[in-house]
């Protein structure tokens, strides 16, 4: 099988004067859609860097976001969950930035202790709750829950001065390739991959009450964010944020996403065997490849 990895460096995007997105595309080129894998960086008076990237591909990701920000410089490291593509360089960076201060929650640190034992420096850490705001100098920083997670911990982050809100995990969708705009995109879609990664992320939706559900939702949009960020999908702005949300409010009536079975699962095998039987040339068995 091809060991490199089915992930690749974006360009990091500028989504306002001071806020950058650290982009990865999973899984182009392996079936219809990959997936982005992205954290953020606030350039302003007191630096921050929202979320810490997968392990996967710590070198570049470090180096990536140490060419937006100086480590010596960063005074916050925001965690908006504890999930392992959030979390996977966050030793890293806690080594690299001295003064920062890790804004996280007493349930995530604890989830996080399995990984990270004693390790995790309380005496750096500020616990910031839903709701919570951080003064960052020239800005202040709301943490505010997202409509859909995958993690009881999720809070995201909004930049009051830029109006930018990391949406964390929600409000992302899957791409063809590489798209920076969704307008890029068919409609339909964008439309239908926005459901099924709402549905992946968050089943309980399905049968959640739809009017105390419309009050999470109606919550992010009275944000009036200029710019929604997801660490999965592209950036959303204007008219877009408010289609999201619309779509949101759909999601207690759908029914539950369809996963992969066997089936699919067969496929993609045989088509990997087969990719590596091509590449190695004729007369390469199989079965020996799937061995
Ligand atoms: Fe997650
Ligand atoms: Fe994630």
């Amino acid at each position: 099988m091809n060991q490199e990895l089915p992930i690749r460096f974006c360009e990091p995007e500028q989504v306002a004067p001071d806020t950058w997105v650290v982009r990865q595309l999973a899984g182009e080129g392996l079936g219809p859609v990959a997936t982005y894998v992205n954290s953020s960086v606030i350039t302003g008076a007191e630096p921050v860097i929202v979320d810490c990237g997968p392990a996967i591909t710590r070198d570049e990701w470090l180096e990536t976001t140490f060419s937006i920000v100086d480590p010596a410089d960063v005074r916050w490291i925001y965690l908006s969950h504890d999930d392992v593509d959030h979390t996977g360089n966050l030793m890293q960076v806690l080594d690299a930035c001295p003064d920062a201060t890790l804004v996280t929650t007493a349930f995530m640190m604890e989830r996080m202790s399995a990984d990270y034992g004693l390790s995790l420096p309380l005496h750096r850490m500020r616990w910031v709750n839903d709701g919570e705001r951080i003064d960052a100098g020239d800005r202040e920083l709301v943490a505010v829950t997202p409509p859909s997670y995958d993690s009881p911990t999720t809070r995201g982050l909004f930049d009051t001065k830029s109006g930018v809100y990391w949406a964390s995990d929600s409000m992302g969708s899957p791409v063809p390739h590489e798209v920076s705009n969704i307008s890029d995109l068919d409609p339909g879609f964008w439309r239908e991959g926005f459901l099924g990664q709402q549905l992946l992320l968050s089943p309980w939706l399905t049968w959640a009450d739809s009017t105390r559900y419309d009050r999470a939702v109606d919550r992010v949009l009275d944000l009036g964010a200029n710019v929604v960020t997801s660490a999965h999908g592209p950036a959303l702005r204007g008219w877009q944020i408010e289609s999201a949300c619309r779509l949101l409010r759909e999601l207690p009536f759908l029914p539950p996403a369809k996963l992969p079975g066997q089936v699919e699962l067969d496929a993609i095998v045989a088509m990997l065997v087969e990719a590596e039987g091509a590449a190695a040339g004729a007369g390469t068995d199989p079965g020996q490849v799937a061995a």
